[in-house]
């Protein structure tokens, strides 16, 4: 059975102090009540090592278990919110999934639309980060979604099943059939994203639905029962639950509210 996840995008906020701060009073408020739901935690690069750190002694007090890291049952699982699809060489700037990895990566954020508009990242660059990911031994969190301008003009499918397709390279294929719980796809609508202006649980469900389809027919109906499809796009405790209970809708990916402790955890437990 595909997992319910719970993802948080930090996007460029929390030093290695603050993240640790954080740690402390997330694990804290957890206690073992989230212990068996399915966390994840996109940090900065340059805090991954402190959110390692603050992970595995938060988990340790609380005598959770941190091996595999990737376990469901475990402290939260933590992710790079973007990387080159090299894994080394004269890439002045990047940073390196195998490096992530090897620090204690279980995911790795493909595709997020900051990364698509700010930085210019196209459907063929992203498919070969997602190859990418997966050949280094990560999970891939692939994000999708449309425009308020591409929503008004009727395009929204068309938008998220051309940004789904890109990605389903044969070689992609050949991986989700045989590990369809190391994807998942995040959707999320550009005009709900940091706008307070969430999607309703209707709108967010129609697209979910829509790309359960879509991976059904590209996939078969047993890999695809299998890939979580999240919504992302100003969620908060307030809405997390009638979001949550819409057919298709398989966990959230929350930016804003996951910066602070109480907040986030307010969602997983909604
Ligand atoms: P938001 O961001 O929750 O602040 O809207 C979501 C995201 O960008 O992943």
């Amino acid at each position: 059975m595909r997992p319910f996840i719970y993802a948080a995008n930090w996007k460029l906020n929390k030093s290695p102090r603050e993240t640790k701060a954080f740690f402390q009073d997330f694990m804290a408020a957890a206690g073992g009540a989230n212990a068996k739901k399915s966390v994840v935690f996109f940090v900065p690069a340059l805090s991954f090592q402190a959110a390692c750190e603050a992970t595995e002694a938060a988990a340790a007090a609380l005598g959770m278990s941190t091996a595999p890291k990737v376990s469901a049952r475990s402290a939260p699982a933590l992710g790079i919110q973007n990387a080159y699809f090299e894994t080394q060489g004269a890439f002045t700037g990047e940073n390196s999934m195998s490096v992530a990895k090897e620090m204690g990566a279980a995911w790795v954020l493909v595709g997020h639309s900051e990364r698509r508009t700010i930085f210019n990242e196209t459907d063929a660059n992203l498919a070969k980060k997602v190859e990418a990911g997966f050949a280094q031994g990560l999970k891939v969190m692939l994000c999708i979604g449309e425009t308020l301008n591409e929503r008004e003009a009727g395009q929204t499918m068309k938008v998220v099943e051309t940004q789904s397709l890109a990605a389903l390279t044969p070689t992609v294929r050949a991986k989700l059939a045989q590990a369809p719980h190391e994807f998942a796809l995040a959707y999320e609508p550009v005009w709900a994203i940091g706008t307070g202006k969430v999607a309703t649980p209707e709108q967010a469900s129609e697209v979910h639905q829509f790309l359960r389809a879509l991976l059904t027919k590209e996939l078969g109906a047993q890999t695809a029962e299998e890939i979580s499809i999240l919504y992302g796009g100003s969620v908060k405790a307030e809405n997390a639950k009638a979001l949550g209970q819409m057919p298709g809708i398989d966990g959230f990916l929350v930016g804003g509210a996951s910066l602070d402790p109480k907040a986030f955890q307010a969602i997983i437990s909604a």
